[in-house]
């Protein structure tokens, strides 16, 4: 094995997998650590103040076990609400957030309405209506939260399949005929939510186009890695770490299919 340097990717589960898939094509000689908040899975329905204090604890301890030359929050409803106050709390310390897609999805709809699909968190965050402010003025875009989506991602990485039911229902707030005019763009702004794309797409009422941010997340990290020198060279495998200590072990089984060595529970 090379010696690396590596890239933390943090979410409250499994969901921030879908930006590790598109980052480890761009920056492959980088190791990956991968840490699933899921003790407190799922984030979405977390108080602000709350949620904001555990992360700033919980990054403390990262930070001071991985050394990481990057971290990529790899999660709209951390990054919406704890982004800024990560760099302040770490002013070293290089990250990426994830927000919602709004700004190209401004650019691209041509029917103007435009819907933003995300955890009740996300909908909540002043991150998120001042994105709308800055660059969807001239649009109509519905923010749909909902609580159920990312856990029944979950279930659908853990078990191979999904009540097709319950994703009808929990999307169906994004679609929106007025004036003549339909929504054709819905943007995923959860990470776990790609990984429903395709039955999201089965169970749409019409077609639309599903804006996932996880390669341009990637294009990112890649962008501002390549003006970095990697600090802290290690020769060891990339690892998957679950704060629970009690993660069902089809989750674990599936972070090994990612090839990651797992352990519970941060040092
Ligand atoms: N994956 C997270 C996101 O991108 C949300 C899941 C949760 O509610 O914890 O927003």
């Amino acid at each position: 094995m090379n010696s690396r340097g590596t890239i933390l990717y943090f979410d409250s589960g499994i969901g921030g997998l879908s930006v590790v898939k598109e980052a480890r094509i761009l920056l492959p000689e980088y190791r990956s650590v991968y840490v699933a908040d899921d003790a407190a899975f799922p984030y979405g329905a977390w108080e602000e103040q709350a949620l904001l204090d555990r992360m700033i604890a919980l990054f403390g301890q990262l930070i001071a076990e991985h050394r990481p030359d990057l971290i990529v929050i790899a999660c709209n409803t951390a990054s919406t609400l704890a982004i800024e106050a990560l760099r302040n709390a770490f002013p070293d310390q290089a990250f990426v957030g994830t927000v919602p897609a709004i700004k190209p999805a401004a650019e691209r709809t041509v029917s103007g309405l435009v819907s933003v699909l995300a955890t009740p968190g996300t909908v909540r965050r002043q991150y998120t209506r001042d994105l709308i402010d800055r660059y969807a003025a001239r649009v109509h875009v519905r923010l749909v939260g909902s609580e159920r989506l990312a856990a029944l991602a979950e279930d659908y990485m853990r078990r191979g399949f999904v009540d097709e039911k319950a994703v009808s229902d929990e999307i169906a707030k994004c679609f929106v005929e007025q004036d003549g005019k339909r929504t054709d763009i819905v943007v995923l702004a959860c990470t776990h939510y790609p990984f429903l794309i395709n039955r999201m797409r089965k169970v749409a009422p019409w077609p639309v186009d599903w804006i996932d941010t996880s390669e341009a997340i990637a294009r990112r990290a890649l962008s501002l890695i390549g003006e970095m020198k990697p600090s802290n060279l290690l020769d060891a495998a990339d690892l998957a770490v679950f704060t629970s200590g009690m993660t069902p072990p089809e989750l674990c089984r599936l972070a090994k299919g990612f090839g990651f060595e797992v352990r519970q529970r941060p040092q």
